[in-house]
């Protein structure tokens, strides 16, 4: 007797979860007889997360549209909890996929595990060892990973942290499903123009040297991220031959001050979120990244792109051990003098600019999708 299809949900709410789980939908669906797998999205983000669909030619199954202006963690939480629910009562998942250490993850898990639904954690094992710092990332992933029944870690020092906890069963090292994402993107973008991206990048002159610039975590809100606008100020003022790009995060935490910090600058510019596609296509031409992302430490590695990690510390060790990133902190002098040095000394930057995968070779997703087939036969 033919078996019936095993339904699998993949829960996502922020931008990169969707970068970051897409691929592996799609590669399931490559498989739709013997899967049916569909998305949810929470809509913890909004625009930034309908973009992300948009660029991949995909539609999520169920929308539980909860971006609310100005919302707490715990009413997030709660509403997402409740709405999640019957999501899962209705369609009756065998499996729930969820990503990283989001909100949106955090109660994803917890609704299957509720339900007693199994739950595989894409980009399991990070840890950066302070719970407030990613806050609440790394409390989220903890919590995840003890909730969770299939791992799928990007590193081996993420399987390892999960041995550390006494994580050891059903523990793969896959590499981070982000660089599958990105290897199928350069492909599409790297010998496009910057006319092809339409009005995205505004009056950036991409004859100069470009200085690639996001940051959006929650721990930076107030004097932090104060420091690290000034900071920015400070070499935008000393480093006229540098563009310095920044694509701002819609979080109003984030864009009030560094809209009433920068906007003077004449060589910064304050962008929009960018589409996914072109903020590849921006990172391809960058001459060096300051970021507090998680994802892009992992990209930019992946282009040989020199990155300064405006954090106190790192869940993203391996690209601190290639000396492909440097942790800089929030102190508005350390990232001026780490930038000047990259900006003066060629033989620094090129220290840091070599080409490194030690976050993923771009085949995670069809390794996640041969490891389930084997645990749901
Ligand atoms: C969230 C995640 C963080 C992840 C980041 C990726 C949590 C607690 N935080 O942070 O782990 O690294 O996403 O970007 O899960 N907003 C919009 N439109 C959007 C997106 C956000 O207006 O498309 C504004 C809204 O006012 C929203 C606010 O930004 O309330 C904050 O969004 P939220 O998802 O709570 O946190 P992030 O800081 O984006
Ligand atoms: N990204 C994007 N547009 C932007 C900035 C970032 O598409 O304007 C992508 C980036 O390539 C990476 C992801 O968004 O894949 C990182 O998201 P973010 O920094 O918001 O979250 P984090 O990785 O820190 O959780």
């Amino acid at each position: 007797m033919k078996h019936p299809k095993k339904k699998i949900l993949f829960i996502m709410g922020t931008r990169p979860e969707a970068i970051k789980l897409i691929p592996v939908v799609k590669e399931f669906r490559k498989r739709s007889g013997e899967f049916d797998a569909r998305i949810c999205i929470t809509a913890q983000h909004r625009e930034m997360l309908d973009n992300v669909f948009q660029n991949f030619s995909i539609k999520p199954d169920f929308d539980l549209d909860l971006m609310r202006p100005g919302q707490t963690l715990a009413e997030l939480t709660a509403e997402g909890l409740k709405k999640l629910n019957l999501v899962l009562e209705a369609f009756a998942p065998d499996l729930i996929f969820v990503q990283g250490d989001t909100t949106t993850a955090f109660f994803g898990a917890l609704a299957g595990y509720y339900r007693k639904i199994k739950i595989a954690h894409v980009e399991a094992g990070l840890r950066s060892g302070d719970k407030y710092s990613p806050f609440p990332e790394e409390v989220n992933r903890i919590l995840i990973d003890h909730m969770g029944d299939y791992y799928f870690a990007p590193t081996k020092s993420a399987k390892h942290n999960l041995e550390k906890e006494g994580i050891r069963n059903d523990v793969w090292v896959v590499g981070n499903t982000g660089i599958d994402a990105l290897a199928l993107t350069l492909d599409a973008v790297r010998k496009r123009e910057k006319t092809w991206f339409g009005e995205c990048f505004g009056a950036v002159d991409f004859s100069k040297r470009i200085a690639l610039v996001t940051c959006h975590r929650r721990e930076s809100f107030g004097k932090p991220l104060k420091n690290i606008c000034e900071a920015l100020k400070e070499i935008a003022a000393e480093f006229k031959d540098v563009e310095i790009v920044y694509p701002v995060h819609l979080n109003p935490n984030v864009r009030g001050p560094v809209t009433k910090i920068l906007k003077k600058s004449a060589n910064i510019h304050l962008l929009k979120p960018l589409p996914y596609q072109c903020f590849v296509w921006l990172l391809s031409k960058a001459y060096i990244v300051l970021t507090d992302s998680g994802g892009i430490q992992e990209e930019a590695p992946y282009l040989g792109k020199p990155v300064l990690v405006m954090r106190d510390v790192t869940e993203r060790v391996e690209g601190v051990k290639l000396h492909t990133t440097k942790i800089v902190g929030t102190n508005r002098g350390r990232i001026v003098r780490a930038a000047e040095k990259l900006l003066t000394s060629e033989k620094t930057r090129e220290g840091m600019a070599k080409p490194a995968t030690p976050y993923g070779d771009g085949r995670a997703s069809r390794r996640i999708v041969c490891i389930i087939r084997r645990k749901l036969p």
